[in-house]
């Protein structure tokens, strides 16, 4: 699947997005080096904070069905009803994707009005982080 195709789906899954209290609506769709995608959306809660983030969900389905390897995500978020708007993830999924994508390689993905779209490295989105090689060290 092309970027383009990647960028189509996300928006597409943005329609079950379960935005009750926020109205913004973020779809993802997460693509492995093999050609298997993933895709998410938001899912909001009562309690706020046990909502999950689009980004996370995709990331969740996949590696809950094995998937270890990852290559890009697109992501589509705005107003429900209205076209995607230059949402880029928020810190915590950031953190999340940090555990399983390589900073110089992985690419972020961001859906733009007309679907056309903007490619970061996942670096540049999360510079200096704090990742699992750290922990790694011998004492
Ligand atoms: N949201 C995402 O799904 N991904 C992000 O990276 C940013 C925010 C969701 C969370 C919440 O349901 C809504 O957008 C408004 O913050």
């Amino acid at each position: 699947m092309d970027y383009t195709e990647l960028c189509k789906t996300a928006d597409e899954a943005r329609k079950n997005s379960y935005c009750v209290y926020s109205g913004f609506s973020v779809g993802a769709a997460l693509l492995t080096p093999d050609g298997r995608v993933y895709t998410g959306c938001n899912i909001e809660n009562a309690a706020y904070p046990a909502g999950i983030c689009a980004e996370r969900t995709a990331f969740c389905k996949a590696i809950s069905e094995g998937e270890r390897e990852f290559r890009a995500i697109a992501v589509a978020g705005g107003r429900i009803g209205e076209a995607p708007d230059d949402a880029f993830p928020c810190g915590v999924c950031r953190q999340f994707m940090n555990e399983f994508v390589d900073s110089d390689s992985f690419e972020v993905i961001i859906v733009h009005r007309d679907l056309s779209y903007t490619t970061y490295r996942f670096g540049e989105l999360l510079p200096y982080s704090f990742g699992s090689k750290i922990l790694k060290k011998e004492l």
